[in-house]
């Protein structure tokens, strides 16, 4: 039986998908990578039954080592925007050190790769990983996620900001998304890990089943919280100087922009039903999951 590497499973997609994991294949094959193997939350992996690696993307050494013996890596990127560059370059010349046979790596969906695309910044480290994978002769696995749903509450605020502002202030124009729950992503993740080998050398684009606006979204909530919710799509200049009079960080204000602004230029307006298919079933309506997030 091959033996399984998770990172990221302190966090919400990599300890999902562990969990899914532990489901199809014992627990004893099924080792997660930690930086810190006194916190919470690695001492509540081991407790569920996983096996801990110590390893940091910023240490290539302690990755060698976390990877011995290991034949299925599966990685998830960097949180750290700035730092991925080097981290993913670290992972994939120590998977490959490691004689690691196949590699999964979350990636991004796109559809402008050029650099004066808004999410540029984003999509360079991807196109670079995934350039890196394909060139080191391992066997591999692109997953390119499209957004989160997640990111629609990250993105608006909580129920009592909403039923305050009664609107939906983003420049993010007509565009559509595909929004996926990350539990979708990791159930559908846990399924291609427990048969690595049917999906060899392929590029799976993982969309939601629908794709939806944030006209869209607000016409949901104005029905879940039984009040008016207003999209109003300001342009960008505004959008900052609004932002930045209440207060909120140059880095925030940037990275709502980036993803306001990919979303317009239609990033995310994705149709490919590969992740339909790897679930057997739809995901998880967007409907459904604004109303368990703020009814
Ligand atoms: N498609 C989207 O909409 C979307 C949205 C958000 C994020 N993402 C991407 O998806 C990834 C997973 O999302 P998530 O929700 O699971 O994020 P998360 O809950 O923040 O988890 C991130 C995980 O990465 C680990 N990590 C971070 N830096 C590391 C490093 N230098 N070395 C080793 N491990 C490191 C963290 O470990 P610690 O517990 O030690 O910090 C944690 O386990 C994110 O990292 C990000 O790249 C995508």
């Amino acid at each position: 039986m091959s033996k399984i590497l998770i990172t990221g499973a302190t966090g919400g997609l990599g300890g999902t998908t562990a969990r899914f994991l532990r489901d199809k294949v014992s627990a004893e094959n099924i080792f997660v990578l930690v930086r810190d193997l006194e916190s919470d939350k690695a001492k509540a992996l081991k407790n569920d039954g996983f096996n801990l690696r110590k390893g940091d993307y910023d240490d290539f050494e302690g990755l060698k080592k976390a990877f011995n013996g290991i034949d299925v890596l599966y990685f998830v990127s960097a949180s750290d925007i700035s730092k991925r560059i080097p981290q993913h370059k670290n992972v994939v010349e120590a998977a490959k050190e490691s004689n690691i046979k196949h590699i999964l790596y979350t990636s991004t969906v796109r559809n402008d790769e050029s650099s004066e695309a808004p999410l540029f910044a984003v999509v360079d480290a991807h196109l670079k990983t995934e350039d890196w994978i394909k060139k080191s002769d391992l066997t591999y696995t692109l997953l390119r996620h499209n957004l989160y749903a997640e990111v629609i509450p990250m993105f608006l605020g909580s129920k009592e900001q909403l039923l305050q502002s009664k609107s939906i202030y983003l420049p993010t124009g007509t565009g559509r998304t595909s929004f996926v729950p990350r539990e979708d992503f990791a159930e559908a993740e846990a399924n291609i890990l427990a048969a690595a080998e049917k999906f060899e050398n392929q590029v799976l684009e993982f969309n939601g089943s629908e794709s939806t606006s944030f006209e869209a979204v607000a016409a949901l909530l104005t029905h879940i919280l039984n009040q008016p919710i207003d999209y109003v799509s300001p342009d960008v200049e505004e959008f900052e100087k609004t932002m930045a009079s209440f207060g909120l960080p140059e880095d925030i204000i940037g990275m709502l922009t980036m993803f306001s602004l990919g979303i317009a230029n239609g990033e995310f307006d994705q149709k490919s039903d590969d992740l339909e298919k790897v679930l057997g079933r739809k995901t998880k309506s967007i409907g459904k999951f604004l109303n368990d997030v703020y009814a």
